[in-house]
């Protein structure tokens, strides 16, 4: 099988693993990793054993497909130049930064007849794989997702940085158009917002409730489904899935509180887990690496032409769904009042401290 010939452009925090998982890959040629910090494809390139630009324009004619993981504010110039000269692309989440932009990646893909991967690689978390093997109908959704400030991502805000990963996960869990969005959130770095609630209500009747920060000490990311069918909690950090659904006595007859003495009574809540619900742990494989498995599945689409798991349209339908909830907030009365300050530059100012603020020593001559 001729190996497949590809190239990286944007190899930082992220792209750079891109690069090193493609470099191992048997059926895959690294021919380049693009930066425009030249230090850094230099860096990346020397460690790989592969050729270093700080341009992607040489690339084009001399690659079969590309992964675009250069900050979000460049994704579509990048993407556009490589899908009209029929390369296909996987282009980082979000796809781009306006729904505009993102349907031109789409009509180029399409009039070249070339895959367009967007990289939520949460689909690929082995616990969210698992869970959308089954016949789940969700009614009812909560979704967390905190991080810790990193620094990076800063050309956008929480929810296209983070957020945007549930709302994917949301639309290919609940399969249905969203008819309201609410979001309150505040930026308290300045320039975007940095922890985000959102309440969607979708047509077929499913709630959605996310909260989204990149300003917590420590990672959180969970979502929990309540649906006729039962329960499913998925940890996204342990690939942890929980599944609890009602026994068929339950789904029968339901409990018979009325038929019961009070010895039947007095037991119910030990056999409430068991007899009533039945509880299914499924321990994700921690070793399969995420990355590794999304980019294996665009190696296969680009071999095969088959249409990726997440699609530019699926990228899309996220990100015009973030666009929303980015208007929603932007609207958010803080006092409740038409006048008053919204959204989440206009938080109010603080009415005192919560302690008295720490003194820090500053060492001058450090
Ligand atoms: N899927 C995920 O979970 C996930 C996680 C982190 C980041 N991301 C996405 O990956 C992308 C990159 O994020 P990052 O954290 O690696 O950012 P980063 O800033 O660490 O790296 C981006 C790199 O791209 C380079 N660059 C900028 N413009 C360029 C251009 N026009 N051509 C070539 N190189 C260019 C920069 O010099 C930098 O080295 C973003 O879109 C981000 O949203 C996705």
């Amino acid at each position: 099988m001729n190996r497949l010939r590809m190239a990286v452009i944007g190899v930082g925090h992220l792209g750079q693993h891109h690069a090193r998982i493609l470099s191992l890959q048997p059926d895959v040629e690294l021919v380049g990793v693009v930066d425009s910090y030249t230090e850094q494809a230099r860096a990346i390139a020397a460690k790989l054993g592969t050729t270093p630009y700080d341009h992607f324009e040489p690339l084009i004619g001399a690659v079969d497909a590309v992964s675009v993981v250069t900050p979000t504010i460049h994704h579509h110039a990048v993407a556009a130049e490589f899908l009209r000269a029929g390369v296909p692309v996987l282009v980082e989440k979000p796809i781009c930064r306006t729904v505009a932009e993102a349907d031109e990646l789409i009509a180029l893909a399409d009039a070249a007849g070339v895959p367009l991967q967007v990289g939520h690689i949460e689909r690929f978390n082995p616990a969210f794989e698992e869970l959308a093997k089954r016949p789940i109908r969700p009614k009812f959704v909560e979704a967390e997702r905190h991080g810790p400030f990193t620094g990076r991502s800063i050309d956008i805000g929480v929810v296209l940085d983070l957020m945007i990963h549930d709302l994917d996960l949301l639309l290919a869990l609940v399969g249905a158009p969203v008819a309201r969005v609410f979001a309150v959130g505040a930026a308290v770095f300045g320039g975007h917002e940095d922890m985000v609630n959102a309440r969607l209500e979708f047509e077929n009747g499913c709630v959605a409730h996310l909260t989204t920060s990149r300003i917590t000490r420590h990672a959180k990311r969970r979502l929990r489904v309540w649906a006729p069918e039962g329960y499913a909690g998925i940890d996204f950090v342990t690939r942890k899935l929980t599944l609890v659904q009602q026994s068929e006595e339950l789904r029968e007859h339901g409990i018979r509180a009325g038929e019961m003495d009070a010895a039947a009574k007095a037991r119910l809540k030990d056999e409430v887990f068991g007899r009533y619900l039945q509880v299914l742990n499924l321990d994700g494989d921690r070793k399969q690496d995420q990355l590794t498995s999304e980019l294996r599945h665009f190696i296969d689409c680009v071999r095969t032409g088959n249409r990726p798991r997440v699609s530019g349209a699926d990228g899309r339908g996220a990100l015009e769904l973030a666009e929303r909830v980015l208007a929603a907030l932007r609207t958010h009365p803080w006092e409740g009042t038409a006048d008053g300050p919204r959204g989440p530059q206009g938080t109010p100012p603080p009415a005192g401290w919560l302690f008295p603020p720490v003194q820090l020593v500053r060492n001058h001559a450090a």
